[in-house]
């Protein structure tokens, strides 16, 4: 059993997976891939590596006469319009519960506002930053960054891949100024169901701190679309109060260089957030903006993105065997168990050129030295099917 660790790490770099994972490979020298050329493959970053739709350059030019001006902070009224209708048609159940004008902030992908949240969050009472075990590892540096107590939380088989922040002795959570939930989660793909959001949300606001629900990957599905927290608080009552909602077109639309999300939610929170983006945030042109509002408003490329992520998972397990790949509710990562995942990733590139993620790299070790993620790679399925059925069969051969 791994219970939930806090750091006393003060860097905050000390969390970033593919600083530790260029340390490891330094300069032991990549094996021939599969490839034609033997060139090395890259299959430790979960970027989508197919084009998003072509109208986006279409939209950036009609708007070009925007480049000009500074990012308005609240956005445009479209954009915000188009990304309430899209929750409203995405979670029908929680229609009606966002106002633009009050509930949505558009960011420049969802990664500064979880970062920015953590500033806006922490106070001298409230000092701890909850997160899963393993993580996303912005949380633990936006913990840092803003002098928290970073406090990872296990999120291992056991627990359904998720972290149970309600059986948290009080002390913890009334010390507690924001939780981190990610739902589909990276790296496992697991999925919190709706009793397990209106949980966390239910004790968000019994003691007081606010709920970052990270659902940047909740349009990559495989059989059904995962519930969010927006109906979760419906179902609740209460409207939005304690909870931020933080999503994204970068993996749902293949649309990372775009930088362009929203975070949605109780209005006295997105108040604070807004109030430490116009300090340290980047904002979101008004181009940006107007391709972004297409982007929510247009589905069929999104259906096209989910039918290329299970291809690719039909591939791994054609590869890999379906009992070797454990395939996920959601996300297009592979978290693969192997005997020890910085030894695998080792082999993989020394043999094969293969760059995969250590899991030990997205976890954090408890005080006895037992790392969650210790017994996993982690693979981004973000090219084609045949490519991946290609280098996974390398990997199933090197790994054996
Ligand atoms: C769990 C999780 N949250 C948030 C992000 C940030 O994505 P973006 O800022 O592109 O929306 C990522 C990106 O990889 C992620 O894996």
């Amino acid at each position: 059993m791994i219970a939930p660790v806090v750091s006393s790490k003060r860097d905050v770099q000390a969390f970033h997976p593919f600083l530790k994972l260029n340390r490891l490979l330094g300069d032991i020298p990549a094996g021939r891939s599969p490839l034609a050329d033997g060139a090395p493959i890259a299959l430790q970053i979960g970027e989508p590596q197919n084009d998003p739709p072509p109208f986006i350059t279409e939209e950036l030019a009609r708007a070009a006469a925007g480049w000009n001006r500074y990012p308005p902070p609240r956005g445009s009224e479209l954009y915000r319009e188009s990304c309430v209708d899209w929750l409203a048609r995405r979670y029908p159940s929680g229609a009606g519960l966002v106002e633009g004008d009050r509930h949505i902030l558009p960011l420049p992908g969802s990664r500064e506002g979880l970062f920015f949240a953590a500033l806006a969050a922490v106070t001298p009472e409230r000092d701890t930053i909850l997160m899963p075990n393993p993580f996303y590892h912005v949380y633990a540096g936006a913990a840092v960054a803003a002098g928290a107590r970073p406090m990872f939380v296990p999120a291992t088989a056991e627990s359904g891949f998720l972290p149970d922040y309600a059986a948290l002795d009080a002390r913890t959570l009334e010390r507690t100024a924001l939780a981190y939930l990610n739902t589909p989660s990276n790296p496992q793909g697991a999925v919190a169901d709706r009793e397990t959001l209106e949980r966390a949300i239910a004790t968000a606001r019994r003691h007081g701190f606010v709920l970052c629900l990270d659902e940047c990957y909740s349009e990559i599905y495989d059989a059904t679309p995962p519930p969010g927290g927006l109906e979760a608080a419906a179902a609740l009552g209460g409207g939005l109060e304690g909870v931020l909602l933080f999503h994204s077109l970068s993996k749902r639309s293949s649309a990372p260089g775009l930088r362009c999300g929203f975070v949605a939610g109780d209005a006295r929170w997105i108040d604070r957030l807004d109030a430490a983006l116009r300090v340290g945030g980047a904002g979101v042109p008004l181009p940006i903006l107007a391709a972004g509002a297409r982007l929510w408003g247009e589905e069929d490329h999104v259906e096209a993105n989910r039918r290329r992520y299970r291809a690719n998972f039909e591939a791994a397990e054609a590869a890999l065997g379906a009992q070797r790949t454990a395939r996920p509710q959601a996300g297009f990562f592979l978290w693969l168990a192997v005997e020890d995942g910085e030894a695998a990733a080792v082999k993989l590139w020394r043999e094969a050129g293969i760059r995969v993620l250590p899991g030990a790299y997205m976890g954090e070790p408890d005080e006895a030295g037992a790392n969650p993620g210790a017994g996993y790679i982690r693979i981004a399925l973000v090219y084609d099917a045949e490519f991946m059925h290609m280098a996974l069969t390398r990997l199933g051969e090197v790994l054996g």
